[in-house]
């Protein structure tokens, strides 16, 4: 097998993705594909759904994983969105003996974050680029100079007596009932917020809605670059795979 081909795997509030991807070019080689997150989402069917991911594409090599959780030192930190029985699991050990593969684990958007600034809409970029991901929360990956501060929570910043992510993530929408006017102010609100905070050069949005980005981008007025994911819901899944090859290039 190709030293450049990586399985990257994406996990998500409601669904598990994966791919094969060539970290050459950051190409998907294979159609994504997607098994709905297990519930409740333990690291025991967790690992098990990865590992149906894994047969689904019979593969056999390492494998590259966007988690939403801090990640520190191969140990899940934080469940935000996922079961809380996933704070202080050793991921990379339970998905290494579930599997059987070779892991590098990742925070989710860190892994989205780098999949653009090295193939996609922040390549070649400097100053402060933030990746934000818009789905069952709100992940960020902030770089300087393409390079990444990992395990960043913007999402979680306290905002209208509450988290970020409950206010102006994609399922607070759809809770909610928001037409795209309504939410999209709110996301207006939130980029101000960060942007008193972080002078931000680009915003990357990816996530599922950043597929309607040209629908909402009209009610962002904040003084910063703001660009849609060249890979939208993809970019966690090659950023993933990207991450085990440079892993394995340094031996980390
Ligand atoms: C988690 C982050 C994650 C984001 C997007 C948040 O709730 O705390 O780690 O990146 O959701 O999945």
């Amino acid at each position: 097998m190709k030293e450049n081909l990586i399985l990257g795997v994406d996990v998500g509030g409601s669904g598990i993705k994966g791919g094969i991807v060539d970290t050459d070019t950051g190409m998907l080689l294979t159609e994504r594909y997607k098994f709905a997150t297990p519930k409740p989402a333990t690291p025991a069917a967790v690992a098990e759904t990865i590992k149906q991911l894994i047969d689904y594409f019979s593969w056999d090599g390492p494998v590259g994983c966007g988690f939403p959780s801090i990640i520190r030192k191969g140990v899940t930190i934080t469940a935000a969105n996922i079961d809380k029985s996933w704070i202080g699991e050793d991921i990379t050990l339970r998905f290494e003996q579930t599997c059987g593969l070779p892991f590098y684990v990742l925070n989710d958007a860190d892994a989205a974050g780098l999949a653009e600034v090295t193939f996609g809409a922040g390549k070649g970029r400097k100053g402060t680029v933030m990746m934000i991901t818009i789905g069952s929360g709100i992940g960020t990956g902030l770089f300087l100079d393409g390079k990444l501060l990992p395990n960043s929570e913007f999402g979680h910043l306290f905002f209208h007596n509450m988290l970020a992510e409950h206010y102006a993530s994609s399922s607070a929408k759809d809770r909610e009932g928001l037409d795209m006017e309504t939410w999209a102010k709110r996301l207006n609100e939130y980029l101000h917020h960060l942007d008193r905070l972080l002078s931000v050069d680009l915003y990357i949005i990816g996530g599922g809605i950043s597929r309607m980005f040209d629908e909402f981008r009209g009610f962002l007025d904040v003084d910063a670059a703001i660009v849609p994911a060249t890979f939208q819901n993809n970019a966690g899944t090659i950023g993933a795979a990207y991450y085990a090859r440079l892993c394995r290039e340094t031996g980390e």
